[in-house]
């Protein structure tokens, strides 16, 4: 279930009132304290006593010492199946506490109430949950789906702006793969504050909601979400090892840019489309140099995606057009490495 809060939260204290946990246990991170948690508790009406757990913010928290820390802190307010957690933040915070709440006394019962772009429009729909675990991303985690999600972009006003072009970076590709009308109208926003991006918060919802409900253990359908991830993921790895920081939906353009090349590559897209992608996709997000990295690191980082199977070559999901995609392509390498080519040339000063 997904609701669009008003200024008072009436549905969320409907639904509270509705469910009546024992206890409400508010997690959130320092920032989303600081910024968001105000908010909602000057608008909760409910007389449930609740308990807040916060969390310093960022993905380096997103680990089992704080999984273990929070299973702690759970056991100690003696919170029974009937608590609810409510995870109040960006992915970190509904991954991390999806992944407490869906282990904890075998699950107990949570929403997530998203504060970042990105976790709005992705991370908390689909019900994945997890933690990094050996330098990898989301190595464990469950398939749990929260039992609502509360939507106010209100909260959006205090996110900085490279975390907003990352979140928006999803939502083209939403677009891209699945929706041509939602890819025009957000190249045609003029403005990305919470009000404007408000309806087209919903659409990309409602585009994740349905993939995932189609597809919910990603056999099919759901990697086409993927798209732009193949590279985008392996130029996220090398710039993290470099400790060069750059967010997730900057990394995921700059793969969406080199993916729709190799669509166009493999003969499944044309070049004018793709011309109106790159050069959108250029328009926001300035290029991220490569020079440093040899293709045989980014090759080697693309190797290890979960999408791959013992087949030889590297699985990608491709547009066959403006909104629409085709899953499961395994692309011999030499032409990923031409792809990247034409990518370092576009980014070559
Ligand atoms: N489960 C999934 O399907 C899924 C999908 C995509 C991403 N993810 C995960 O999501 C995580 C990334 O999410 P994210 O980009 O939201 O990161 P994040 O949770 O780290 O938030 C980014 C930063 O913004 C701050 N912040 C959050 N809300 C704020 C607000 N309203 N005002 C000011 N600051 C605020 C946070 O404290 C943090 O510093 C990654 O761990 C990724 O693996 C999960
Ligand atoms: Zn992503």
């Amino acid at each position: 279930m997904i609701e669009f809060l008003d200024d008072e939260f009436s549905a969320l204290n409907t639904w509270i009132e509705h469910k009546a946990p024992s206890l409400l246990l508010l997690l959130v991170d320092q920032n989303t304290h600081h910024h968001c948690l105000p908010t909602l508790l000057g608008n909760l009406t409910t007389s449930i006593p609740y308990e807040i757990i916060e969390i310093e913010a960022g993905e380096e928290l997103k680990t089992i010492e704080s999984a273990v820390q929070l299973w702690e802190i759970l056991a100690e307010f003696q919170a029974d199946r009937s608590a609810l957690l409510i995870n109040l933040g960006g992915g970190v915070i509904s991954d991390l506490g999806g992944f407490v709440a869906s282990t904890y006394k075998r699950g107990i019962p949570f929403i997530h109430i998203p504060t970042t772009l990105l976790s709005m429009c992705d991370a908390s729909i689909g019900g994945k949950t997890g933690i990094d675990f050996h330098f990898y991303k989301n190595l464990i985690g469950t398939f749990q789906l929260p039992q609502a999600l509360f939507v106010y972009p209100q909260f959006l006003s205090t996110l900085d702006q490279q975390q907003i072009l990352s979140g928006l970076a999803e939502m083209l590709k939403h677009g891209l793969i699945l929706d041509a009308s939602h890819w025009e109208a957000l190249c045609a926003l003029e403005s990305l504050d919470p009000k404007s991006l408000a309806p087209h918060i919903k659409k990309s919802m409602a585009i994740k909601q349905d993939v995932v409900e189609k597809d919910f253990k990603e056999q099919s359908l759901r990697k086409a979400l993927n798209f732009g991830h193949t590279v985008g993921h392996a130029i996220e790895s090398l710039y993290l090892k470099a400790e060069r920081f750059v967010t997730h939906g900057h990394c995921v353009a700059m793969g969406m840019l080199c993916e729709t090349q190799l669509s166009v590559q493999l003969g499944h897209l044309s070049p004018t489309e793709a011309e109106q992608i790159l050069s959108k996709l250029q328009s926001i997000y300035p290029l991220l140099s490569l020079a440093d990295f040899a293709d045989e690191s980014l090759l080697e980082c693309m190797r290890q995606d979960k999408k791959n199977t013992q087949r030889k070559g590297i699985n990608f999901t491709v547009l066959t057009g403006i909104g629409q995609n085709l899953v499961n392509q395994t692309i011999d390498e030499s032409e990923i490495i031409k792809a990247l080519s034409s990518y370092r040339a576009l980014a070559r000063p």
